[in-house]
């Protein structure tokens, strides 16, 4: 452990040249606000002004706290913008958490800046208001020791592909790895208390208030409260499968431990080849459209899930997802039992007594198969509808994918013109979809 600490640690040199960019990026962004004439405050926030940041991988995020009644996507946006410009940013792209916000690269650096309200602390506007306040505390408690230790939890999670709040990864801030080693005091002691939480615990860094209740929110599994604002719950954003590939990690690693889990995703159960699976996959791939990895990222999601409830529907069964991406694409796999299905469907039908019901499905099924009655008297009806394969259905549905599959509007377009491939021939596919046959035999959603 004190190896990877070591290796994880920013050398003085490396502190050195991003202390350089972060002092440049907080007076370009005081700059940008007395240009723009706008009242408010530039800081420093995130892993860099915790000294929580990885060796090599140092990024810097600026807080612009504006006054409130200021518009964070108009006035917000364009202070952001003219700060980047003033540090001769390059490859400025828009982002998007709750609100957007601008990033770009300066000196080979990720400098992300964010615009918020400067308020109390609890009169919060925006959700990026509490952001100085977590760095207000954080400061209050951290050690260089915990720093290390929050540099190897960091790197862990990293490694086992639960790291980071965006939509895609659905898995720890940044924030919330702080928290929780602080409260545990290290990485060891989050491991070891992490399989042994119950359902819907509380884990509290601070003292709660008197008479506090968690906000009771569907699905969560786990209740931390952010220490400046108890009634939020940082575990909200963590998906079960990121809590549960932690816990099963973190008790895989308690047992043998091994500098491996800093490196790769340990596999839970055992993993399969891709061509195993791709014989009982369809796979389908998308042109990344051009939109925040956010939105883009919650509309795949919720698309995917809307496919896999259009195929059940459709008689198969859809035992798996993943997806995967390239610089171009983005694969999704489903795994079903079987690739085509039903060339005999059952009708169910009324109660033979019920005289109305009857006849209404005698009518309609009467001349397309025998019509049976069962032990407690409701008709059914065995019809030989044909062999349907799910990649037809597929194709089919993509026609016309908002209304069939419930798919997001933004990605109507891409999905008229996915490609869809079926078995053996996905593997021969772009990369992307290499990597989501390869999520489906390893266990993993994302690859
Ligand atoms: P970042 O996502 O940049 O995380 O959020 P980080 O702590 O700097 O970690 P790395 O090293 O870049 O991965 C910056 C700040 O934004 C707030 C927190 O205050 C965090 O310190 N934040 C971000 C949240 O409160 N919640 C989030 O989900 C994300
Ligand atoms: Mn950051």
């Amino acid at each position: 452990m004190e190896e990877v600490k070591a290796r994880l640690r920013p050398s003085p040199e490396e502190r050195e040249r991003v202390g350089g960019v972060a002092s440049k990026a907080l007076n370009a962004a005081a700059r940008a606000l007395a240009d723009l004439g706008l009242e408010g405050e530039a800081r420093l926030g995130g892993s860099y002004a915790h000294g929580t940041w990885l060796a090599g991988h140092a990024d810097i995020d600026v807080f612009v706290l504006l006054q409130p009644g200021v518009n964070l996507e108009d006035e917000g946006l364009k202070v952001a913008g003219r700060a980047l410009d003033i540090m001769g940013a390059e490859r400025v792209e828009r982002k998007y958490a709750e609100h957007p916000y601008l990033s770009g690269k300066v000196g080979g650096i990720d400098v992300e800046v964010v615009p918020c309200y400067r308020v109390q602390r609890g009169q919060w506007i925006s959700a990026a208001d509490r952001s100085p306040y977590h760095t207000e505390y954080l400061l209050s408690r951290l050690t260089d020791a915990i720093r290390d230790e929050i540099r190897v939890a960091k790197a862990f999670m990293i490694a086992q592909g639960v790291y980071g709040a965006e939509i895609k990864v659905r898995g720890f801030s940044g924030y919330l790895v702080e928290v929780l080693v602080l409260k545990y005091g290290g990485l060891i002691e989050l491991m070891r208390a992490a399989t042994s939480w119950r359902m819907g615990e509380v884990l509290a860094l601070e003292t709660l208030p008197a008479g506090f209740r968690p906000q009771q929110q569907a699905g969560a599994l786990i209740i931390v409260p952010d220490p400046v604002d108890p009634r939020r719950n940082l575990g909200a954003a963590v998906s079960a499968w990121s809590l549960g590939r932690f816990i099963a990690s973190s008790e895989a690693f308690l047992e043998y431990p091994r500098g491996e889990f800093f490196e790769r995703q340990a596999p839970l159960g055992k993993p399969l080849e891709p061509e195993d699976v791709a014989p009982n996959s369809i796979t389908l791939i998308i042109e990344k459209p051009l939109e925040p990895e956010d939105i883009l990222w919650g509309e795949l999601w919720r698309t995917v899930r809307g496919m896999s409830r259009y195929l059940e529907s459709r008689g198969f069964n859809v035992l798996a997802y993943a997806a995967g991406e390239d610089e171009r694409t983005i694969a999704v796999s489903l795994l079903l039992d079987r690739l085509s299905c039903c060339r005999v469907e059952l009708r169910r039908g009324p109660h033979i007594m019920m005289a109305e019901a009857r006849r209404r499905f005698l009518d309609a099924s009467g001349n397309k198969g025998p019509i049976w009655i069962d032990e407690d008297g409701r008709m059914f009806s065995t019809i030989i509808a044909g062999e349907r394969s799910a990649l037809d259905e597929l194709r089919a549905a993509i026609r016309d994918p908002v209304r069939i599959i419930g798919a997001s509007k933004g990605l109507e377009g891409v999905l008229r013109s996915a490609r869809i491939l079926q078995g053996m021939e996905a593997l021969r596919g772009d990369e992307s979809a290499r990597k989501s046959l390869g999520g489906l035999a390893y266990g993993r959603q994302l690859a």
